[in-house]
């Protein structure tokens, strides 16, 4: 479907214009949504970008799972490197970024608001070459299941983060995160542990 048609469609829906459709909307809706109760337009306006974003991100070849929400202003680069699994909420403003390396999301994650997963460094040491021409450096993310990042975190290459970790709001995670670790600060440290 062509983003016009695309657009024609929501308009539709957004119009009550073609029930059926509504109606197959509301159960691909089911699937993407842990809450698909559609009151009013504005959220049915919210629901229909969320199915939009996800439905876009699938077709430029990112993997996502079943009942995986992506609020509608999150930014993904490198769709063909994205993973993600099942259950998993990403909040809004949240910028993911795969160059050469994967970054996968296991399940069960809750992302918060504004968290950067950044899968590449720019190359910087020669002071006699120019920063933007030494290149770049990807490294793999990897997120196992069960782990919470707080909001304004930021996930730097190469970082893995262990089943069940707390990644602290605003934290810079520069090191491997062990499972069931509470790690936050700058560069974020073990704070706690679930026990
Ligand atoms: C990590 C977090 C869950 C810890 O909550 P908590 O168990 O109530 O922790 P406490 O307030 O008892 O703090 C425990 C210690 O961790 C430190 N700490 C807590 N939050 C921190 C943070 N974001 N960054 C750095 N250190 C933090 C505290 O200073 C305290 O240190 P101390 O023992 O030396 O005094 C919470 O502080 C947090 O960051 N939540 C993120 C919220 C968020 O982003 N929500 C998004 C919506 S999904």
């Amino acid at each position: 479907m062509s983003i016009f048609k695309k657009l024609k469609f929501l308009w539709e829906i957004l119009n009550n214009k073609n029930l059926q459709e509504y109606c197959n909307f509301l159960e691909i809706l089911k699937k993407r949504m842990p809450d698909p109760n559609l009151r009013n337009y504005e959220s049915k306006l919210i629901h229909a970008m969320y199915l939009l974003s996800a439905d876009l991100a699938e077709k430029n070849g990112m993997k996502i799972g079943s009942n995986t929400s992506i609020e509608p202003t999150v930014i993904f680069i490198g769709h063909h490197n994205i993973e993600i699994g099942d259950n998993v909420v990403i909040g809004s403003y949240c910028n993911i970024r795969a160059v050469d390396e994967k970054i996968i999301i296991g399940n069960n994650i809750m992302l918060g608001q504004f968290v950067s997963i950044i899968g590449a460094n720019h190359l910087c040491k020669d002071k006699n070459i120019l920063i933007n021409a030494q290149g770049v450096e990807s490294k793999k993310i990897i997120i196992h299941d069960d782990v919470w990042i707080g909001s304004n975190s930021l996930i730097l290459p190469g970082v893995i983060i262990g089943e069940g970790g707390v990644i602290a709001g605003g934290a810079m995670v520069t090191d491997n995160v062990e499972p069931y670790h509470i790690v936050g600060g700058v560069p974020a440290k073990v704070i706690g542990k679930r026990t």
